[in-house]
């Protein structure tokens, strides 16, 4: 073996400040505070998360082909939201206080701020045939590629704004899909629980 390791200098957390500094913080918290997350804070992390970053609608994260074939839905205590890429709105879904729903763990229900990441399989139905086959073959893992760089940037952006996050894997599925409204072709993939630090 001719290759050697080969020690990295530690991060640079001053330059560029912002983005070094996100590497650095981000972790898991699984602790809330019941104050909504500020509309500044719920508009920066969902354009963070799956927002067009161009005028053509390509967006923060990439995707196969450009197939983006996932929808990330805001659970709050006043209901239920689609996020619109297309024009940065929430679009609403359902009224009321779902938040438990979308987990099994107890955070999900204290946390203000549910996401949840759900992926819509006809997305990889397109119009050519053999690519639309190639994708179907691999949507599932085309899919996890994608959402994890959603969940990552999620994660980055409650970094350096000192927002608490989990990522969660755990949900009950079928819980989920009447708040939400899922389609037959809308299949959940992840959550998140977001808010403050819990003030002492
Ligand atoms: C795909 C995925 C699924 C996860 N699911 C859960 C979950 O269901 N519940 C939970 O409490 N944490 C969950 N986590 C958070 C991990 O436990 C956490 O990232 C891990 O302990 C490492 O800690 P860190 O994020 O602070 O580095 C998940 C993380 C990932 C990436």
């Amino acid at each position: 073996m001719k290759l050697k390791s080969i020690a990295l200098q530690a991060p640079d957390l001053n330059e560029p400040a912002t983005l070094m500094q996100a590497f650095s913080k981000r972790r898991t918290n699984r602790d809330f505070d019941s104050r909504p997350v500020s509309e500044k804070h719920l508009s920066e992390l969902l354009w963070a998360a799956y927002g067009a970053n161009r005028p053509d609608g390509h967006k923060t994260v990439p995707s196969a082909m450009g197939i983006y074939p996932l929808d990330i839905y805001a659970v709050t205590t006043q209901g239920v939201y689609r996020y619109e890429p297309s024009t940065n709105s929430l679009e609403p879904v359902s009224e009321g206080d779902y938040r438990a729903d979308t987990g099994i763990q107890d955070f999900a229900g204290q946390a203000p701020l549910d996401l949840v990441i759900v992926y819509n399989e006809d997305a990889f139905d397109v119009p050519d045939k053999p690519t639309a086959k190639m994708l179907q073959k691999n949507q599932v893992r085309l899919t996890a590629l994608d959402a994890g760089a959603v969940t990552q940037n999620i994660y980055l952006y409650c970094a350096v704004q000192g927002l608490n996050v989990v990522e969660r894997m755990s949900a009950a599925d079928d819980a989920i899909k009447k708040p939400l409204g899922l389609k037959r072709h809308q299949h959940f993939v992840v959550a998140m629980s977001i808010g403050y630090p819990p003030q002492h």
